[in-house]
C-alpha cells in the first residue's frame, strides 16, 4: 500500500538556486555574532549532535545526525536562541549602541535599565518561543508579556508564566494570538519580539532567524569534529517557516554550488507553507481553521513571509505528514534501536525523522524516491527542536500509544 502523504517536488537538482536572499540575510559574521553573544549567557553550552549508526544501518543511509536541542539552555527547545539574540539587537538598537558589543552583565545592569528606561517586550507564541522571550526577560530583570491561544496547554502556560512573564490567553488560533499582541503592543508602547513577519515587521523575525544560525555554527563545528563537511539531506520542520529557513538558509548561503537536498516538513491539519508553495504564484498562503495538529510548534496557519522567500528559493520537497509520524518519530528516538542513544523529543521536535523514517521503510511514489536520493552515502541531518514540553502528552504518546502508526505501516515480520 503506497503511502499518501501529498509532497511537492520544488526544485530538483538540475537548475542552480537562486541563493542571493539566503546570502543577504545569512551573512556568517552575523552567525558569529549570535554565537558571541549566546555564548555569555550564564550556563550556556554547546548541545549535543547526536549519531544514530544502527537506525541509519537499518534504514540503508549512511549517517543520522540529530541536533537535540531538548538539552538548550535547560529550556528544552531551540527557540531561547532566536528571542534572546533579538532582544540583544533590540537593546543594542534602543541605546544606539548597534555597532559594540555589549556583555550580558551589561545588559542586567542598573546603569543599563536606566538608559532603557521603560520598555516592555510582548509575544504571541504557541509554546515555545513564549517561554524562551520570557526566559531571556527575565534573566535580564526586564519586563515580558506574552500572548498565547486558547487550545494552549496548562502546561506550556505555566512553564512561561514560571520565568515571571503576563500570559494572556486569546480566544482563537495561534494567528489570532499574533494579531493581539500586535495591536495591544501598538496600543501601550511594547515592543513586539515576534518570531514571525508580516508587510512591514521583518527586522525583528530577521534578527531571530539569524539567532538560529548560532545553532547552525555549533552544528558545523560539531560536524568537522567527524571529519563531514556538510550533510547530504537536511530534513526540517516548519511552523512559521522561520527556523527552517534559518537552517535552509544557512547551508545554502556557505555551500550555493553543493548544498544539501532539503526536505520541508510540516503537519497536514496546518501546512501553510506547503500551500504557499503549491499555489505557485510565489506568494504566502494562509490555511485557516483550529488548526489542531499535536505538534503544537507548527500549528501555524500563516507563513511568515521573510521565511518563505528563503525557502521558495531553495528548499527542494515540501511534505505534510499526519499526527501518527511525529508520534512514531517520538517513540522510535525514546525507544532508540540497541547501542543508539537515547534522544527524547516532543512532537515537534520528532516529526522530521518519523518523516524519515516513513520515507525509507513505506513504499513511497519513484518520483519522490528519485528526487529524495537516499542510499548508503546519506548523511542525514535534523533538529530535535524541543524536548519533553508537554509532559502529559508525551506520556500519552509514548506510554499509552496514543496517535497509534495505521496497521498497514506498522513493523512487519
Ligand atoms: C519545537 C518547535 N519546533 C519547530 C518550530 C517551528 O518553528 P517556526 O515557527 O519558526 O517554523 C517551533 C515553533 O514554535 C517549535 O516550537
Amino acid at each position: 500500500m503506497k503511502n499518501e502523504f501529498k509532497y511537492i517536488i520544488h526544485h530538483t537538482g538540475d537548475t542552480k538556486k537562486d541563493t542571493a536572499k539566503a546570502k543577504a540575510m545569512f551573512p556568517m559574521t552575523c552567525a558569529r555574532d549570535a554565537r558571541k553573544f549566546h555564548s555569555h549567557i550564564p550556563g550556556y553550552h554547546m548541545t549535543p549532535l547526536v549519531a544514530l549508526p544502527n537506525l541509519a544501518h537499518l534504514l540503508g543511509i549512511g549517517g543520522i545526525y540529530v541536533k537535540n536541542e531538548s538539552k538548550r539552555l535547560r529550556m528544552n527547545s531551540f527557540k531561547v536562541m532566536g528571542g534572546s539574540y533579538a532582544v540583544y539587537r533590540l537593546i543594542k538598537q534602543i541605546l544606539g549602541r548597534e555597532d559594540e558589543d555589549l556583555t550580558f552583565e551589561y545588559l542586567t545592569s542598573p546603569e543599563c535599565h536606566a538608559a532603557l528606561g521603560d520598555v516592555v517586550f510582548c509575544s504571541a507564541t504557541d509554546g515555545n518561543h513564549g517561554r524562551g522571550l520570557a526566559w531571556v526577560c527575565n534573566k535580564l530583570g526586564l519586563p515580558c508579556k506574552i500572548y498565547v491561544h486558547s487550545e494552549t496547554s496548562q502546561p506550556r502556560i505555566d512553564a512561561i508564566a514560571s520565568f515571571g512573564a503576563e500570559v494572556t490567553v486569546v480566544n482563537g488560533n495561534y494567528d489570532d494570538a499574533v494579531r493581539q499582541a500586535a495591536e495591544d503592543a501598538k496600543a501601550n508602547g511594547w515592543y513586539v519580539v515576534s518570531d514571525t513577519s508580516w508587510p512591514g515587521y521583518e527586522k525583528i523575525p530577521t534578527w531571530i532567524m539569524q539567532g538560529y544560525n548560532s545553532i547552525m555554527l555549533e552544528v558545523q563545528e560539531q560536524f568537522s569534529g567527524l571529519g563531514i563537511v556538510k550533510p547530504t539531506h537536511v530534513f526540517v520542520q516548519a511552523g512559521v517557516g522561520a527556523m527552517a529557513a534559518s537552517v535552509v538558509g544557512f547551508y545554502s548561503a556557505i555551500f550555493p554550488d553543493d548544498p544539501p537536498v532539503f526536505v520541508v516538513v510540516e503537519p497536514d491539519k496546518a501546512p501553510c507553507i506547503y500551500e504557499s508553495i503549491a499555489a505557485g504564484d510565489g506568494q504566502c498562503h494562509s490555511v485557516k481553521g483550529d488548526l489542531d495538529t499535536i505538534m503544537a510548534g507548527l500549528a501555524c496557519g500563516d507563513p511568515s513571509p521573510i521565511a518563505f522567500e528563503i525557502l521558495k528559493d531553495n528548499a527542494d520537497i515540501f511534505i505534510q505528514v499526519p499526527d501518527n509520524v511525529a508520534a512514531r518519530g517520538m517513540r522510535i528516538l525514546g525507544c532508540p534501536l540497541s547501542g543508539d542513544p537515547m534522544v527524547i523529543s516532543g512532537e515537534s521536535g520528532a516529526v522530521p525523522l518519523g518523516t524519515l523514517f516513513a520515507l525509507l521503510t513505506d513504499e513511497i511514489s519513484a518520483d519522490l524516491k528519485a528526487a529524495l536520493k537516499l542510499d548508503e552515502d546519506s548523511t542525514v541531518f535534523f533538529v530535535n527542536t524541543e524536548g519533553n514540553t508537554d509532559p502529559i502528552e508525551f506520556r500519552r504518546i509514548l506510554w499509552d500509544g496514543k496517535n497509534p502508526t495505521p496497521a498497514r505501516f506498522r513493523v512487519k515480520e
